[in-house]
């Protein structure tokens, strides 16, 4: 009988790792190749005429700290591409909902890295910035669900507290487009650079 249940829970063990290391579609970029580890990409709305490609912004004409925005819809500028670095070591393919750090490849003006993180609610948006900095921990964690057919880049982190998960959309303050969680998600498409 022991001898039974053991065999029974040693099949489910080996079952559920199995399933645990399914893996989950790649986030494909628009030539259909899957995204990689360290190679450069430009975030480009998935809609047209609404908006540039994803780039550093300032807000409120400070020239510090820096956060994502998009570049507008007239702008000569093509935005900066990213890199993705996925938290688990040997991954080298991005999938969906798989965790990553993202960084702008750019220099800042600023003394800060360009690697994407939440910031803390803004009381008077209700809104949750994502601007630039090191960040080992969960706020610098991203990940790439698919939607209905369209890509939106998400946070949603294992994390004490279990703060809300959100979704990346925009936020237009002094006419400025910048990223920010809690509202509409918007969708994104990848073009390798
Ligand atoms: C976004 O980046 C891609 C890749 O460089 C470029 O082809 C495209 O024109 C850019 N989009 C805009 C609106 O600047
Ligand atoms: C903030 O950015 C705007 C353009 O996005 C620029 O015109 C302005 O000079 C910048 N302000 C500072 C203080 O850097």
């Amino acid at each position: 009988m022991l001898h039974n249940s053991l065999a029974i829970f040693s099949y489910l063990l080996v079952f559920l790792a199995i399933t645990s290391t399914a893996q989950l579609p790649p986030v494909l970029d628009t030539d259909g190749q899957p995204l990689r580890r360290g190679v450069e990409y430009y975030i480009k709305p998935a809609i047209t005429n609404v908006a540039g490609n994803l780039t550093l912004k300032n807000r409120s004409n400070a020239p510090c700290p820096l956060y994502v925005g998009q570049e507008p819809v007239a702008s000569t500028n093509i935005g900066l591409p990213v890199t993705f670095t996925p938290i688990v070591a040997g991954e080298d393919i991005i999938e969906e909902s798989m965790g990553f750090n993202v960084a702008f490849q750019a220099s800042s003006t600023c003394i800060t890295s360009t690697q994407w993180r939440v910031d803390e609610m803004e009381s008077a948006t209700g809104r949750r910035f994502v601007g630039v900095g090191n960040d080992n921990g969960p706020t610098g964690i991203f990940r790439i669900d698919r939607n209905n057919g369209v890509y939106n880049i998400v946070w949603c982190p294992e994390m004490v507290g279990r703060p809300r998960c959100g979704s990346a959309g925009i936020l237009v303050e002094d006419g400025v487009r910048l990223l920010a969680l809690d509202g509409n998600a918007f969708p994104f498409e990848f073009v390798k650079a």
